[in-house]
């Protein structure tokens, strides 16, 4: 059994500690609840910089090296942040050049956090400066596990207008480019004008009388994703110089933001990490937690992560922040294990007293130890020991859903067909139908390796290159099933239209031509041939060379493929020319998935959640969760190592509990 984080001897559980918010003897009290609880990993130091450099260049770590002492005394193990996303007043107000511009040119001022510019030299320097202090102080701190560079970049500061970052954005322009006419051609620049005869004249993309240029949008936005990732290779590459054996990690916030491209951000992290909240208005929300895992999942290629952080109960930050219900949180963290967490820590360990989110949930709450939070934190911590064994192990599925963060940005830009056709809402339909098919899913990037995937779905792959495009036929060809959503494969990685008939990048391999979209009017929907319903979308045309499943049964594209199917050998493509609702969309999954030969998990009621994790030397571990207010029976059996108890099918899993099973 070989931890994530290597100083555990099984699964990670804490939460973000705050420190300088609470006096020594508070601290003492923490660290005696921390031991209570279970509690073995604490985030230290994610706000401090203040403390920690109180005036240029003075550096103050005796109360941190108290806190470290402390923590180590008590066995518990420190993934120590570079306190790097919120610099101090004192800092902005020397360096208000530093601070970030909006597209409208409006600076935003401190006294928030994460008030600085990505490209700016002076917060670069700033923030190496107090790595490089951090790293060495603390490199050899018998309670140093990992590092946490920063804390969720992009979060409030995504992308930045002002001078500074223009001139970066051309860096990484002519880095891109090299010249000018390839730029031009690039940006399709003949349109409207917009033609650039020197580098200095191109601007981020600032507000503007109308529209964009759609490239220049769409190569804003990788270079912010690229700028911020160039932020923390900075603080990353520090460390690893110091402390070369530290493993080091910053907190995504994979499908709560699509505003980074997630895919390079995971191969450059020791150790890839997610923070998941629940939105509390959707009555969905534990299943956009599970796609939110089985996308940290993927971004760690497929190697056990960590939930750096979720809530223990509400929220501050909601429209309106709903507590959790009892037994949700076990549930919501024993899920992210289920999908291949290595542990499970929160925001955070004590819930402040002051400041912005004062009225966000803690492991230790306001009213104290005598209290529903506080008893579901210490009886997690109990769990998360008996699963201790679980560590390591990886989960397995057979499906693929494709996501690729370009083409979400200029899927979801305006100016097209239709506003409604966005990519996001479609990918997470999907998965859900899935999910309900008790099918665990992947996601996958187009360009990577597909080939062990029996089934591999592209909800919405608007923007395709001609190498992506030739990677999905190649896996067709070779045997696999795809099945393509609507408006997928129109646009090259530029963003220009393949010409000839949609969808141009995957025309020959779906055996369809579209002349014409027919997008619907809002709420409108049209009826199929087979008695599903399209919603949003219709198209004209005609299938070239595949089987029509389905067609579209009045209007102006009567008779137009809705549904087709084509066999390259063994191999299938689908293709789903409109957009269904979830019980239409779960009848295609299920003919898809069983023509695929893809099973659910295990035979499991509506509402139960049931995942698979695998060590490599054959031990499974089948999480069961239900999530509906009834008690069920599953015919499974196995020995739980929740309660210890060897089950003889059928299990009796009580309502809203959870079990995992060791077969
Ligand atoms: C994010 C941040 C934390 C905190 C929580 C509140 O995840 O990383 O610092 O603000 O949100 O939910």
């Amino acid at each position: 059994m070989q931890s994530l984080i290597l100083q555990l001897a099984g699964l990670g559980y804490g939460g973000d500690y705050n420190p300088e918010q609470w006096s020594p003897e508070v601290w003492r009290e923490d660290v005696a609840l921390m031991r209570e609880a279970g509690v073995n990993l604490v985030t230290v130091g994610v706000f401090s910089w203040a403390f920690l450099e109180p005036a240029p260049g003075r550096y103050e770590f005796g109360w941190l090296d108290e806190v470290m002492d402390l923590l180590a005394d008590h066995g518990i193990f420190v993934d120590l942040a570079t306190g790097t996303a919120s610099p101090p007043p004192w800092f902005s107000h020397a360096h208000p050049e530093s601070l970030p511009v909006d597209a409208d040119g409006r600076r935003l001022w401190y006294g928030s956090r994460q008030a600085f510019c990505p490209s700016s030299p002076v917060y670069r320097q700033a923030a190496a400066a107090l790595v490089e202090q951090l790293a060495t102080r603390y490199a050899d701190h018998p309670a140093l596990a990992l590092w946490h560079v920063h804390n969720e970049y992009g979060c409030h500061n995504p992308r930045c207008y002002c001078d500074v970052s223009a001139a970066a954005f051309r860096t990484w322009l002519r880095r891109r480019y090299g010249s000018l006419d390839d730029l031009n051609r690039a940006w399709g620049t003949a349109f409207w004008s917009q033609r650039y005869t020197a580098w200095e004249q191109i601007l981020p993309p600032r507000a503007t009388p109308t529209f964009p240029n759609p490239t220049q949008l769409l190569d804003f936005q990788r270079f912010c994703s690229d700028e911020l990732l160039e932020c923390y290779r900075l603080e990353r590459d520090i460390l690893r110089r110091i402390t070369p054996d530290v493993p080091v990690t910053t907190n995504l916030m994979a499908a709560s933001t699509w505003e980074l491209d997630y895919w390079a951000w995971g191969r450059e992290l020791d150790v890839v990490s997610n923070d998941h909240y629940l939105w509390a208005a959707d009555p969905h929300n534990h299943i956009g937690l599970s796609l939110a895992a089985d996308l940290t999942r993927s971004l760690a290629g497929g190697r056990p992560w960590l939930l750096m952080e979720h809530s223990t109960s509400a929220v501050n930050w909601q429209p309106r922040n709903v507590a959790k219900k009892p037994g949700q949180a076990r549930r919501n963290s024993l899920t992210h294990i289920a999908r291949g967490a290595d542990g499970a820590l929160f925001f955070q360990w004590r819930a402040s007293a002051a400041g912005a989110e004062k009225f966000h949930s803690g492991m230790v709450p306001h009213a104290g130890t005598d209290s529903k939070i506080w008893r579901e934190v210490v009886r997690l911590g109990s769990d998360l020991r008996s699963l201790a064994e679980v560590a390591g192990s990886t989960v397995e599925a057979d499906v693929a859903i494709l996501l690729d963060y370009s083409s979400i940005w200029a899927q979801e830009q305006d100016s097209h067909p239709s506003r409604d056709m966005t990519a996001v809402e479609e990918i997470r339909a999907w998965h859900r139908t899935l999910w309900r098919a008790g099918i665990t899913a992947d996601f996958a990037h187009p360009g990577g390796d597909l080939s062990r995937y029996r089934l591999v779905l592209a909800p919405a792959l608007y923007l395709l290159s001609a190498e992506h495009a030739a990677a999905l036929a190649s896996y067709v060809h070779e045997g696999g099933s795809l099945v393509v959503g609507p408006f997928s494969g129109i646009a090259d990685e530029n963003d220009h239209i393949w010409l000839g008939g949609y969808p141009g990048a995957l025309r020959d391999l779906l055996g369809v031509r579209v002349e014409e979209f027919f997008p619907l009017l809002e709420g409108e929907t049209i009826p199929l041939s087979n008695g599903a319903t399209g919603r949003i979308w219709s198209e004209l045309g005609r299938a070239t060379d595949a089987e029509v499943l389905a067609t579209f049964a009045s209007g102006p594209v009567a008779g137009s493929p809705a549904l087709t199917r084509k066999q390259h050998g063994s191999g299938t493509a689908w293709y789903v020319a409109t957009r269904f609702d979830d019980d239409d969309l779960g009848k295609l999954l299920s003919q898809v998935t069983e023509a695929a030969g893809v099973r659910p998990t295990v035979e499991a009621p509506a509402g139960v959640e049931a995942v698979r994790r695998r060590h490599p030397d054959g031990r499974t571990y089948l999480f069961l969760i239900n999530h509906t207010d009834d008690d069920v029976t599953i015919s499974v059996e196995g020995k739980d190592l929740l309660t210890g108890r060897t089950i003889a099918s059928p299990l009796r899993l009580p309502a809203g509990d959870v079990a995992v099973l060791q077969q």
